[in-house]
């Protein structure tokens, strides 16, 4: 069996795990996921610098855990690797030299893996997903729908053109005192509120362009909140339901855009497939609107199960894995430096505005 060491420090969550494959179906070993919140939640967000300190302290740790709970040691290890952008430097800085130095030390290759690329493959580990498919990434700090062709190959077919749509969860759930991190607390208010009660916008909705666009979204979540200032618990519950509405209902007209493209492009292909991916990915209203788009195009939907749609390092040693049986796992990956901006697709130029939090995923 091939067993993959995976590193993931590049935001908030301190991750170690080992993915093995003996030929069958690839299996996750252990997926060992230390989470920051406790350290960031006072300042309503991830802090670099808190960050960073954090990894160095618990990194050693989360990897002998991942080892141990996988019930090997390094030399049962046949590679290791590591997110090595995009992210906040800081941690990738930890999670990259602490990944050369225990491949140095134990004599094993080193794969410098792109967190984007962890997000893209998770559903070839997870179901064994044939390429071509189409992917939509939905995270803290990207929004963009990508044509995963191959390994390392991707073209991005549309992206947002201000915030993503994690960062609008987070937005909208500070602005109403809502806790850290955003996402899962809007949905939980949400799921007892009115979704009818604010028209909130609908951006670019029903446009040619494939593009996503939140930043109107959020505005209008702003103007009304201030008009009803002070919030009962039910204004809020009402502003998330009607927010959640405006974001699934846009996203599936955007994405409704691609999967035409694609079922165009691959019309060999009898069942077109859909992957969503990052941390969005977990809402269960959004997954209920794609699945239903998917119906309604003649896709199949494929989201990973919860635990591995946010930040988790089983998507880094998979990704590390399919490089290295493809032969791309890189020359010279011990002096491959941390890039904080890597997009998956670097023909794509980035769109205005898009990615300004810091081009994370
Ligand atoms: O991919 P991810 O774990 O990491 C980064 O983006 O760094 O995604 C985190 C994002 C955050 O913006 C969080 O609020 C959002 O995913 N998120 C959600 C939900 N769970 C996490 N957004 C909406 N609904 C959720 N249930
Ligand atoms: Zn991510």
């Amino acid at each position: 069996m091939t067993r993959v060491l995976g590193i993931e420090t590049s935001c908030d969550e301190t991750a170690a795990a080992v993915v093995g494959d003996d030929g069958g179906a690839p299996a996750i070993l252990s997926n060992v996921v230390l989470s920051q919140i406790a350290e960031h939640s006072a300042f309503g967000g991830v802090v670099p610098e808190i960050a960073a300190r954090a990894h160095v302290e618990a990194l050693d740790g989360v990897i002998e855990a991942a080892l141990a709970e996988a019930g090997c040691t390094l030399s049962d290890i046949d590679a290791i690797a590591a997110t090595a952008g995009p992210g906040l430097i800081g941690g990738l800085i930890v999670g990259l030299t602490t990944a050369k130095a225990v491949a140095a030390a134990a004599g094993k290759p080193l794969v410098p893996v792109n967190h984007l690329e962890g997000h893209a493959l998770t559903a070839r580990l997870t179901d064994g997903l044939e390429f071509p498919y189409l992917l939509l990434l939905v995270s803290g700090g990207h929004t963009q729908i990508v044509h995963v062709e191959g390994i390392g190959r991707y073209a991005r077919w549309a992206s947002t053109i201000d915030d993503a749509l994690g960062e609008a969860f987070d937005k909208t759930a500070k602005l109403l005192g809502l806790p850290y991190p955003g996402g899962p607390s809007v949905e939980r208010a949400a799921a007892s509120g009115n979704a009818r009660r604010f028209a909130f916008p609908r951006p670019l909705k029903g446009e040619a362009r494939p593009d996503f666009s939140f930043s109107g979204l959020k505005t209008a979540v702003r103007r009304a909140a201030t008009e009803l200032a002070p919030l009962s618990e039910a204004d809020i519950a009402d502003i998330c339901a009607s927010f959640q509405a405006a974001v699934t209902e846009t996203l599936a007209d955007r994405v409704r855009k691609s999967l035409e493209r694609f079922r165009k492009e691959h019309a060999a292909l009898d069942e077109p497939a859909l992957v969503v991916a990052g941390g969005v990915a977990a809402n269960q209203a959004i997954r209920t609107a794609l699945e239903a788009l998917c119906g309604e195009e003649g896709f199949r939907l494929v989201a990973p199960p919860l635990k591995l749609c946010g930040d988790n390092a089983a998507m880094i040693a998979w990704a590390g894995m399919e490089r290295l049986a493809a032969g791309l796992a890189g020359d010279d990956a011990l002096s491959f430096a941390p890039r904080p901006r890597w997009p998956l697709d670097e023909a794509s130029a980035p769109l205005f505005g898009a990615g300004k939090r810091g081009a994370k995923a």
